[in-house]
Formats: C-alpha cells, sequence, structure tokens
C-alpha cells in the first residue's frame, strides 16, 4: 500500500530514502515504541489495510502532548476514514483507560486542504502559524498548527461526572502507573 501510494503522499511527506519504501523499515517504526503509537486505518467491510496514523513525540508529565499523522490510501479517500481514524486516536490518547495524554497536536500545510478538513471536523482548533516548520519534499514548508486538549474532547468527562481525567499520569507502557 505504502508503494501503491508513493508518489500520492509525495507532496505531503518529508523526502524519504528508499529504504523507507522496505519491508524492514516499516516493520521497525511499526513497532510500538516509548514515545510513539503507529495503528492502521483498517476498512471495516473487507478488512483491508487503507491507511496509517501515528501518534508520535508522546512527551512524560508536565507536558503529556503527542503529534499527530496520518495518510489515507489514495483509492480510499473520501469515505470518512482518516475523520474516523482521528476520532479513534483521540479516543486512544485522552481516555483513562489509554495513554491519558493531554494535547494532541497536528501541523498541516495551508494546501493541504483535505487534512484541514479533517482536523477541523474532528474539533482540533486552529493555534497558529508556524513559519518554514517541516522539511517537506525537500523544502522548508509553513504549516498551520492545530491542537485539542483533554478538556475539549467530547469524550470528556466533566468534573461533576465524578472522574477526573486531567493530570492522570503517563502511558502504562512507562511504567509509571
Ligand atoms: C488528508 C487525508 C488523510 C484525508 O483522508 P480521507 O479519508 O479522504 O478524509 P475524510 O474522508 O475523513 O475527510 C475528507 C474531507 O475533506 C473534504 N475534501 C476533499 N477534498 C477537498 C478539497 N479539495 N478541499 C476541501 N475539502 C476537501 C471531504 O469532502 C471531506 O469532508 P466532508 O466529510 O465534510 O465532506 C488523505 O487525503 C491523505 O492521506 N492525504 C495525503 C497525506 C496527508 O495529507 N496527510 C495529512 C498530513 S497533515
Amino acid at each position: 500500500m505504502l508503494l501503491r501510494n508513493r508518489g500520492f503522499l509525495k507532496p505531503f511527506e518529508p523526502s524519504r530514502p528508499d529504504s523507507y519504501f522496505t519491508e524492514e523499515w516499516q516493520a521497525t517504526r511499526l513497532a510500538r515504541s516509548e514515545t510513539g503509537r503507529a495503528f492502521g486505518i483498517i476498512e471495516g467491510e473487507s478488512g483491508e489495510l487503507v491507511g496509517r496514523l501515528e501518534l508520535s513525540a508522546i512527551t512524560p508529565p508536565p507536558a503529556l502532548h503527542a503529534n499527530l499523522g496520518y495518510w489515507v490510501d489514495q483509492g480510499h479517500n473520501g469515505r470518512g476514514y482518516a475523520t474516523e481514524a482521528v476520532a479513534a486516536a483521540l479516543a486512544q490518547a485522552f481516555d483513562p483507560g489509554g495513554l491519558r495524554l493531554h494535547r494532541i497536536q497536528a501541523a498541516v500545510m495551508p494546501r493541504n486542504d483535505r487534512s484541514i478538513r479533517v482536523l477541523e471536523k474532528s474539533g482540533l482548533r486552529r493555534e497558529g502559524f508556524a513559519e518554514r516548520y517541516l522539511e517537506i519534499g525537500g523544502r522548508w514548508e509553513d504549516h498551520w498548527i492545530y491542537a485539542i486538549t483533554a478538556e475539549e474532547w467530547p469524550g470528556a468527562v466533566t468534573s461533576s461526572g465524578g472522574r477526573d481525567r486531567i493530570g492522570g499520569g503517563f502511558p502504562k507502557s512507562r511504567g509509571q502507573r
């Protein structure tokens, strides 16, 4: 799938060495790590892998934030899969049974209208403009910064709901909870 989408993804991604497109490299990237979680986006009906989502740069307290990145197979665009995947990732990030993070951030190029739509549909708010933020295809590209914190997540339970979800700790895999 990655090979099939190499041309499609090129305008939105950093320059990649050929080794990036090998099974070995991808297996390493897919492995669960201390600072990131990678997820496949699976189509319900067919069970086919149709995309990828990643929470990266997971940062310990007092930050408890992570960066969100994703892509969907070109042939499966426009079916709501990215939006569904982001909703699932936010639940994983904020839910007390998940990573218990406080803030999820995404950076998107101003020309990437589809991804901007996905982020805004998903409840992330535009926070600011970062000049020359990421290297994309060999150029330092400006990005909009979007974010959502646990308080804003629709699944959040307010203090009146009896559960305090803020400042709760760090992923269990860090052995801190
Ligand atoms: C961005 C991307 C993940 C979207 O995936 P997707 O599964 O098609 O997204 P969804 O179907 O959930 O939502 C797409 C939304 O964008 C809208 N859209 C499509 N083309 C658009 C355009 N040219 N301008 C504005 N909105 C557009 C769709 O109508 C839809 O919104 P709607 O539900 O209100 O109709 C996919 O195009 C992709 O992988 N792009 C390349 C990699 C990338 O940009 N990754 C993100 C980097 S920040």
